[in-house]
């Protein structure tokens, strides 16, 4: 054995006082305790699947002085996600098979946790020739950063069929470009104006006569959530949609696509998602330059970072006794690893060792200074956090006593699979 963690351990649905011993970057047993090779003991400490993120955005290649894909993932790292699936609005757009392996080469070695590459679909997109590359596929049904968008019916299901045959996921900003005004704004209320929850039902509603795997990307309504009742796709929630909403009083901080919305909205969907009616939860991590987002509200882009703080405020908020952890470990690891078929997300022989030491009493406030994103800020400053303790991403040390340690051990997760 190349290691052994004894301690608390989320193990077949719940804690329990047990040694996991790695080998070869998996986990080779579980048991009581396991003799020989080296042995890390944690004491009270709880040891948790590492996250990963669904839904990030870092700005690799073309817009690397706000976020490269080593400063996105050391944050991902500090932030106890071991893996992040990347979005394709980067420059160039990850639209075609030679782009996506262009964004391959340049952020290969750069990453401190593994990661899988997002295939952007325009109309007319070779799917098949992406397929191989991508760990899923995205559409924009709105506009938001970048210039992604589709917006008719039969681009769509062409779209649909085609990836169906892929067997990936569908990951897909639902808002309805049609019923998005592109007016005057000057603050997140003129925003969600500008942007109703009507704009995301009708998305969904367009979604229900596609036939493939959907994921319908940062649910923020409660209108929205309901649209999506019965409905076979799943569902990815964010962090700011469920804490902040229009009348958080942070300015153009806070512009985002999806708008943050109603505290109803708000309170609906962090009730959908401690009561695990949600698939996954996702970051949504869109860095942008602090003097971008100091500009007029009109002229501000949309996104929020938040990669490095979700996962902790979520354990903050378990601790309080908010948040099941059955339901986060589900949200924030299982889940994401079924939907997008990772060998990861669970403490469970075979699989590969990323994994997360929290200290449950370790809650502290955010502060901006201690975070490791290029962009330099969040909308949480002050909000309580557990940050992990350690990290291993496949039985490899990345972040020790909340700092990172070692070396940058990040793959591709498609390319891992296929060799
Ligand atoms: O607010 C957003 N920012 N929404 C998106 O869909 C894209 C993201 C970004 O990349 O900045
Ligand atoms: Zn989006
Ligand atoms: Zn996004």
């Amino acid at each position: 054995m190349d290691l052994v963690l004894e301690g608390r351990a989320y193990v077949r649905g719940k804690l329990g006082r047990w040694s996991i011993g790695i080998e070869d970057g998996r986990i080779a047993q579980i048991a009581r305790t396991i003799r020989g090779g080296e042995r890390l003991d944690l004491g009270d400490m709880i040891i948790l699947p590492g996250a990963i993120d669904p839904h990030v955005h870092f700005r690799d290649p073309g817009m690397t002085d706000k976020e490269d894909f080593s400063t996105g993932t050391l944050a991902a790292a500090c932030g106890g996600v071991t893996t992040v699936l990347d979005m394709p609005n980067t420059l160039p757009p990850a639209v075609t098979a030679s782009k996506l392996a262009e964004k391959k080469e340049a952020i290969a070695r750069k990453a401190w946790v593994d990661y899988g590459l997002f295939a952007g679909c325009m109309a007319g997109a070779d799917i098949e020739a992406m397929a191989p590359l991508a760990v899923g596929f995205k559409v924009f049904m709105g506009s938001s950063t970048g210039r992604l968008l589709v917006t008719e019916d039969l681009d769509l299901a062409k779209i649909a069929a085609l990836v169906k045959r892929t067997g990936k996921v569908l990951s897909v900003h639902a808002e309805d470009e049609a019923m998005i005004e592109h007016g005057e704004e000057r603050s997140p209320v003129d925003h969600l104006r500008n942007r109703p929850a009507a704009a995301e039902v009708a998305a969904i509603r367009r979604l229900s006569a596609l036939d493939c795997r959907i994921n319908v990307c940062h649910v923020s309504s409660a209108d929205g959530l309901q649209a999506l009742e019965g409905l076979p796709f799943t569902k990815e929630v964010t962090a700011h949609h469920m804490l902040l909403d229009r009348d958080s009083d942070i300015g153009a901080y806070g512009k985002v696509n999806p708008p943050l919305r109603t505290k109803e909205d708000r309170l609906a969907l962090f009730q959908a998602f401690i009561s695990g009616r949600i698939d996954m939860l996702g970051s949504d991590h869109a860095p942008h330059a602090i003097e971008d987002k100091e500009q007029e509200f009109d002229v501000a882009p949309s996104g929020v970072p938040g990669v490095e703080t979700t996962v902790p405020m979520m354990l903050a908020l378990m601790k309080k006794g908010t948040l099941p952890l059955e339901v986060l470990v589900s949200a924030m690891a299982e889940r994401p690893a079924e939907v997008f078929g990772l060998n990861k997300g669970c403490l469970e022989v075979g699989r590969y060792a990323d994994l997360m030491v929290i200290d449950p009493r370790a809650t502290v406030p955010i502060k901006v200074n201690n975070l490791h994103s290029k962009c330099g800020w969040t909308p949480f400053e002050g909000w309580d956090a557990i940050f992990p303790h350690a990290v291993f991403v496949r039985g490899e040390l990345v972040v020790e006593d909340g700092e990172p340690a070692g070396e940058r051990a990040g793959r591709d997760v498609v390319a891992a699979e296929r060799s």
